[in-house]
């Protein structure tokens, strides 16, 4: 069952998504060369903790084990799930994926992107590039009537029609008082499109295409979450979480363009 958020529902994650998207922000400003995860990290819980809010990913359970940072940060060749370290310092030439999930009065907001840090390889920059248009190409059909198997495919194709793989080894995901809920949301196609879920006004859905520079397989490291490419080459991470409306869908994690007078 997927969930349908109710008008009420929908302004508390229109609530939790301007959260997540603010800290987001804030993180792509402080990310910079000499800067370790871990103080970037903690930007993330104070300004959650600001706004009355909460990281979802703290302690987030699977298992035994705990999460232990407040946001993922995931460093090159680290495709998702990387944890804030005082022994990470970002330098020139890397890419940061940072994933922000945020719990504002029960429920979530979720977004993610990657960013550069000082000068990057041409490879690198293509990778970013062609990972975020992938996302708004799969957000494009974030329509009622269309499937999540529509989504799936219009980012498979954008991606590998430019020479890059889409991880499948992890997926998007329905979003609301949960951080995962029905249903996934595959950045490949995995079955004929009629056979996914047809997508209907009120679900909120945290749409995120990973994509590698080489080949699509990953794995995890001992710490038990950091995944990582398997050739060690970069990866990327943008997402969004997004309300399906009747019309064109709304992207809650997308911030309204601050007025001049008000910075
Ligand atoms: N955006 C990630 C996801 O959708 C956040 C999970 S982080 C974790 O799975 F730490 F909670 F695992
Ligand atoms: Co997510």
């Amino acid at each position: 069952m997927i969930p349908i958020k109710s008008p009420a529902e929908i302004e508390r994650m229109r609530e939790a998504c301007r959260i997540a998207a603010t800290v987001l922000e804030a993180l792509k400003a402080h990310a910079k060369e000499g800067v370790t995860t871990y103080e970037v990290d903690q930007i993330a819980r104070n300004l959650m903790f600001e706004h009355g809010a909460a990281s979802a990913c703290y302690n987030y359970q699977v298992g035994s084990r705990r999460f232990p940072s407040h946001t993922c940060i995931s460093v090159n060749e680290e495709v998702v799930h990387g944890i804030a370290s005082m022994k990470r310092t970002l330098r020139s030439g890397d890419i940061v994926a940072l994933d922000v999930v945020v719990v504002y009065q029960g429920y979530i907001g979720d977004n993610a992107c990657t960013v550069r840090i000082g000068a990057v390889s041409p490879e690198a920059d293509r990778l970013l590039k062609v990972t975020e248009e992938a996302l708004y190409e799969g957000i494009r059909y974030a329509l009622p009537g269309k499937r999540v198997g529509d989504i799936s495919q219009a980012i498979q194709r954008y991606v590998e029609s430019r020479g890059f793989s889409v991880v499948r080894d992890f997926v998007g995901h329905g979003v609301g008082r949960s951080m995962h809920e029905e249903p996934q949301i595959p950045n490949f196609v995995d079955r004929p499109i009629k056979r996914t879920a047809e997508l209907k006004p009120g679900m909120t859905l945290a749409i995120e295409p990973m994509v590698n520079l080489g080949r699509a397989d990953t794995l995890v490291l001992a710490d038990g979450w950091t995944v990582v490419t398997r050739d060690k080459k970069p990866s990327a991470h943008f997402e969004h979480t997004v309300l399906i409306t009747p019309g064109e869908p709304e992207i809650l994690t997308r911030l309204a363009p601050q007025p001049a007078a008000a910075r």
